[in-house]
């Protein structure tokens, strides 16, 4: 690993990867050992070595699949969370590490075709935000889905598997584009807000690790993931951006970590701060969780308007 300027062997890499999540979680107070945490898993190696490594900790740490009903990418991603979760069964959870033990992880699954009535494709095709952009959709349904299983489950955090190398690539766009709120907003933690019925706390335990620290970790622990990327990916602005910063990485190590931590510091000292929203929230009339939008809020009109279109 160069640019951790380490040499570790396969006894010792994921000791000293689980060990730096640790430390990422206490640095940033994320949560401690008796909150409940719900990781949301796709099926790739980042959420799924998230989960692992949440569990060999000794967190309380739950499993949400979202499934999307994405034709050749969805049935597969959801196979390999699912037989992930079976091992759960079996897998042995460090016990010097906590002293009780832990009662055995849960996982949800929550189908968008059969809760819902369509699949992300449908919704996409169907409505106008999603016509040639269905990742637009597909984000707002996963935020959506996302914030009503933690706050239904009663869980206290929200954790996902975003790496150093999606993360510097937001910050990118971001900064590109000088959207400043959302360079604001920017960060390891989002604490809750009660503001509007409830936005739960949300996490990212490996905002710190390369993407092929996490790749190394889920072959050398035998994590089986999807190594496709979603077919509606392709194209996509953040893998430019993905590519741009790879291409620095390349000719001078550590530029990604550099370009990140850097960010964290200076936002650490106020560089960034946020603006008061200025739009108010209130709890959207249909599900409950918090929209600017009068009425119903942008998760429950994609549905509205497939009903009214059967009329
Ligand atoms: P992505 O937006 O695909 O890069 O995924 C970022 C993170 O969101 C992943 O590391 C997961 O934690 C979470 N995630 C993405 N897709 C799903 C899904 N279908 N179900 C549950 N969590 C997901
Ligand atoms: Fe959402 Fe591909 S995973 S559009
Ligand atoms: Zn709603």
């Amino acid at each position: 690993m160069r640019h951790h300027k380490l040499a570790l062997c396969e006894i010792h890499y994921p000791e000293w990867f689980v060990a730096q999540t640790e430390r990422a979680i206490r640095k940033y107070r994320m949560f401690g050992p008796d909150d409940r945490v719900l990781v949301a898993v796709s099926g790739g190696k980042d959420s799924l070595a998230l989960w692992d490594v949440l569990l060999k900790l000794g967190y309380q740490a739950d499993g949400l699949y979202i499934d999307l009903g994405i034709e050749g990418y969805s049935d597969a991603s959801r196979d390999k969370v699912e037989r992930f979760a079976r091992t759960l069964r079996t897998l042995n959870v460090r016990p010097s590490v906590r002293p009780a033990p832990r009662p055995a992880a849960r996982f949800t699954v929550v189908d968008l075709r059969a809760e819902y009535g369509e699949t992300l494709p449908e919704v996409a095709r169907r409505v106008r935000r999603g016509r040639g952009k269905p990742c637009s959709v597909c984000g707002l349904i996963k935020r959506h889905v996302m914030n009503r299983v933690t706050r239904d489950g009663g869980y206290d955090v929200l954790a996902t598997g975003h790496n150093l190398d999606d993360e510097a690539a937001v910050l990118f766009g971001n900064v590109l584009h000088w959207k400043t709120g959302y360079v604001a907003r920017q960060a390891p933690v989002l604490s809750a807000s009660q503001e509007g019925g409830g936005l739960s706390r949300k996490v990212k335990p490996f905002c710190r690790f390369y993407e092929r620290d996490t790749a190394a970790y889920a072959l050398i622990t035998g994590i089986d993931y999807i190594y496709d990327e979603c077919p509606h990916a392709l194209g996509a602005t953040s893998l430019r951006y993905k590519a741009v910063l790879n291409d620095m990485e390349e000719k001078s190590p550590s530029t990604k970590l550099q370009f990140y931590l850097g960010f964290l510091r200076a936002r650490q000292e106020g560089f960034f701060c946020e603006q008061a929203e200025e739009v108010e929230l209130h709890p959207c009339s249909n599900c409950g969780q918090p929209t600017s939008a009068p009425d119903l809020c942008a998760f429950c009109r994609l549905w509205k308007d497939a009903v009214e279109g059967e009329r």
